[in-house]
């Protein structure tokens, strides 16, 4: 049977996936500093909008107005669908991962929204760099919230940032990626002048396409070109 699909609504991006993000999944998208990330969330959500369909932000970065202004560029007025109660732009404070959990879970049913969007695990997930003995807790914390919102039937896109390393590992787990459903890895390459391109690392029950995929942003947001085959 084929799975239900929720589009992104990115131009270019939902034929290399089937149409859309399977119904209910996990995805992350993971990727280095000022690669779209956030951008990428915001269009997903926006599109959503558009659709009918209700949206949760949840940040732990970024302040919100910052946010808002900075997708106000590409013609995005969240304000009119947050005052209808049809989206929430939560900024929490990177307490434990628990209260974090429920407090999203109290935003996606308060609103009953159906997509959701997490920036990000790797700040959602920091507190045991200070305290290293308790690793595993977090681990499972971790664990327990990307279960959590599978459990509630959202779409969700969960941001992972990703170190500029030699060897850069996707999410700060590795185990993330394992329990996502997708991961889409955007990069911005300086070589030979400026790009930006995605890759799908994996989406389950998706064939999906396999290239790398130049994106540029524009003033209507994340646009994925197409590939001459
Ligand atoms: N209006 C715009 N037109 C074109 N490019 C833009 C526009 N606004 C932002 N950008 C590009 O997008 C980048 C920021 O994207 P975004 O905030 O989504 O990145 P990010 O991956 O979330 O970064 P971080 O990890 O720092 O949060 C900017 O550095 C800029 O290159
Ligand atoms: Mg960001």
């Amino acid at each position: 049977m084929p799975s239900e699909r929720v589009e992104t609504g990115v131009p270019g991006f939902d034929k290399l996936i089937e149409g859309g993000f399977i119904k209910g999944s996990t995805n992350l998208i993971a990727g280095n500093s000022g690669t779209g990330k956030t951008i990428f969330c915001m269009h997903y959500l926006w599109s959503g909008l558009q659709r009918g369909e209700n949206g949760v932000y949840v940040t732990l970065e970024q302040r919100p107005d910052e946010i808002l202004a900075d997708v106000a560029r590409f013609g995005w007025d969240f304000s009119k669908y947050e005052d209808a109660g049809r989206f929430r732009m939560e900024s929490l404070v990177a307490s434990d991962i628990t209260t974090i959990t429920t407090k999203i879970v109290e935003s996606v049913k308060r609103i009953k929204a159906v997509r959701f969007a997490l920036d990000s695990m790797t700040i959602a997930s920091m507190g045991w760099k200070e305290r290293p003995e308790e690793s595993f807790k977090i681990r499972s914390k971790a664990f327990d919230m990307l279960n959590t919102l599978k459990s509630l039937g959202v779409t969700s896109m969960i941001i992972s940032e990703v170190e500029r390393a030699e060897r850069p590992t996707i999410s700060k787990f590795g185990f993330e990626e394992f329990v996502a459903d997708s991961v889409v890895l955007l990069n911005y390459m300086m070589v030979g002048g400026a790009s930006r391109n995605l890759q799908i690392l994996k989406m389950r029950r998706t064939d999906h396409g396999k290239k790398i995929y130049p994106f540029d942003i524009t003033d209507k947001g994340i646009v994925v070109k197409s590939l001459s085959v």
